[in-house]
């Protein structure tokens, strides 16, 4: 009995992470690679983490804040392909940031990740205080 029961239990685990890893969207790469800094919601913890609402949707005004969103370690180093960072990047900043984008702003383009993420900045808080000191 106990023996079945663990053998369905060790079922329902594999058909979840066989599941999980199949449904690559957006909102989950966000939940499994993001959130645990950033928070489910994106509010982060001020002051170590920064909050990923509003504010990175003024930076990408500028040519230098899109790639500096992407340069910053914890998303430049996730273990996932360019493809899938680049929709999650644009995800946070149309679900988190849709007050604050630029008019004309574009969605980043899978060939502007790739070339940010290779120039992973060593120490983005004096990267962010030297080139965007207002935001
Ligand atoms: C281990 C914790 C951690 C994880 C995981 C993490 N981050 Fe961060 N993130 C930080 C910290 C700390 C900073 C402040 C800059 C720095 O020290 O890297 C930051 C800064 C940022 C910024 C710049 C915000 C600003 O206003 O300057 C962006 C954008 C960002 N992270 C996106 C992401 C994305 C996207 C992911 C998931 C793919 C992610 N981060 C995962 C900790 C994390």
């Amino acid at each position: 009995m106990i023996l079945i029961a663990a053998r369905s239990m060790l079922f329902a685990a594999m058909l979840l992470i066989a599941t999980s890893s199949l449904r690559a969207d957006p909102r989950t790469d966000y939940l499994l690679h993001c959130s645990g800094c950033h928070l489910p919601d994106g509010t982060g913890h001020s002051p170590q983490v920064p909050t990923l609402h509003d504010v990175i949707g003024r930076l990408v005004a500028e040519p230098a804040g899109r790639s500096y969103i992407v340069r910053v370690p914890g998303a430049s180093q996730v273990p996932i392909d360019d493809k899938r960072l680049t929709e999650l990047v644009n995800w946070i900043l149309t679900e988190f940031n849709s007050d604050t984008l630029p008019e004309n702003f574009r969605l980043l383009t899978e060939r502007e990740v790739k070339r940010a993420r290779d120039e992973v900045l060593a120490d983005p808080a004096r990267y962010r205080a030297e080139n965007f000191p207002d935001y």
